[in-house]
């Protein structure tokens, strides 16, 4: 190693290279421009998907051309249906490692898959975003025993996303949430995920093996898989009487709470908030028992605040929302691929035109040199 190079573990603060995509600010979260609670508010995930792949905010006309190439491209091959039956049913698996495996077998029926220009990558990323919600839902079918659930072609991204998983037509506040928690997904400038795309990208690799390795790292309670472990934890606690002792337990074990913290933000993140104030209102007019989970989660985010200063990040809100909108938990993770597929493959078109190899250096700490026959 470089002797006047210092090491920081897990990269903390390391500026890794420069991007164009998005910029992940104490203050602010911005996609190549725009304002996270701006594009919440007034943007739909489609309008987000091509901002991220294309660069910029879609004309109408560009906008009802893109959605009709996702809707057109959301069947799969029949081959790719069987593995997704049998992955999803095989006895040890989770939908995030049937979810990699499709998507790793996609690539032999792109027939752009070993082309990596700008293009092709383009063609490419509409093809697996609209892909990724299909895979999804039929994993569910599969799971849940019944027959698959085609596409529809006439339903937004959300909502499809929704109505392949169940079988139902989601209501449109239903569609609205997922929709909002998509945006808030789609891109986080190097998380971990990202970056894996990065550097398997960075060898001049193609799309769907970055994508495959993104996956297998968002996979991970550290990072995307908190969604599911938040919710398992809240389950954990069951009640609301719970919340204290599993808190001080926890406290005192050193265990992790899951959806709370991240490397960047210190000061809160700024997508939990708008998902907690929409899970938050769905639950309440849902009534029963749908509010006590939020009610559990907020003692839980209090007990954080006064006693670690840690806050909740949008894995936490996340959890409790789909949790009450009855979507199963192993499934969170893969919502959050069907969205975040979009900042990746951006990612991967940018590292793509840069063509530069990513290879740090280590700090060395193994034995002294030593004699194989000494
Ligand atoms: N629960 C309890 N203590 C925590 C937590 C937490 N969730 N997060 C941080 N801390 C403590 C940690 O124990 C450490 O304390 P000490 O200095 O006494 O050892 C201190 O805060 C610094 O934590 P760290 O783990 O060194 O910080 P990091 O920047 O390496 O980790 C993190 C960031 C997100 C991995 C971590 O906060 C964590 O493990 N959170 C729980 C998992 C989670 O929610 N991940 C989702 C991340 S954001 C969205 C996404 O990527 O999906």
């Amino acid at each position: 190693m470089n002797a006047t190079a210092v090491a920081s573990q897990g990269l903390a603060g390391i500026i890794a290279g420069e991007s164009a995509v998005c910029s992940v600010e104490q203050g602010k979260l911005i996609y190549r421009g725009y304002e996270i609670h701006d594009l919440a508010e007034n943007a739909t995930f489609e309008e987000v998907a091509y901002l991220l792949i294309l660069g910029d905010k879609p004309t109408a006309g560009q906008l009802s051309a893109f959605k009709k190439e996702l809707a057109e491209a959301r069947s799969l091959p029949q081959d790719v249906v069987n593995l997704i039956k049998e992955c999803a049913t095989a006895p040890y698996t989770h939908p995030m490692d049937a979810l990699r495996t499709v998507v790793s077998y996609l690539a032999h029926f792109d027939p752009d898959c070993q082309d990596i220009s700008a293009e092709a990558e383009v063609r490419k990323a509409k093809r697996l975003t609209a892909q990724i919600g299909t895979i999804i839902g039929h994993m569910q079918n599969a799971i849940d025993g019944r027959d698959i659930v085609a596409p529809d072609p006439s339903l937004s991204y959300a909502a499809n996303l929704l109505y392949m998983m169940r079988g139902e037509k989601p209501t449109a506040e239903e569609e609205h949430i997922v929709d909002v928690s998509l945006i808030l997904y789609a891109e986080h400038d190097f998380n971990a995920s990202t970056f894996t795309g990065r550097v398997i990208a960075g060898t001049l690799s193609d799309l769907h093996g970055a994508i495959t390795g993104a996956i297998a790292a968002l996979k991970g309670p550290l990072h995307g898989g908190a969604n599911e472990a938040a919710m398992e934890m809240l389950k954990e606690i069951g009640t609301l009487d719970n919340v204290e002792s599993f808190m001080q337990q926890a406290f005192a074990t050193k265990r992790k709470i899951m959806g709370f913290g991240h490397r960047v933000y210190k000061n809160g993140d700024h997508r939990a908030d708008i998902l907690h104030k929409l899970g938050r209102a769905y639950a309440e007019k849902k009534g029963g028992d749908a509010v006590k989970w939020f009610d559990i989660g907020e003692r839980v985010q209090k007990i954080m605040r006064d006693e670690k200063n840690i806050l909740p990040n949008v894995d936490f809100p996340c959890g409790m929302t789909y949790f009450v909108m009855g979507i199963p938990v192993p499934q969170y993770t893969p919502i959050f691929v069907a969205s975040r597929i979009t900042g990746w493959c951006a990612h991967v078109i940018e590292q793509h035109a840069d063509r530069k190899l990513i290879r740090p250096l280590s700090s060395y700490t193994g034995p002294t040199e030593r004699k194989w026959n000494g």
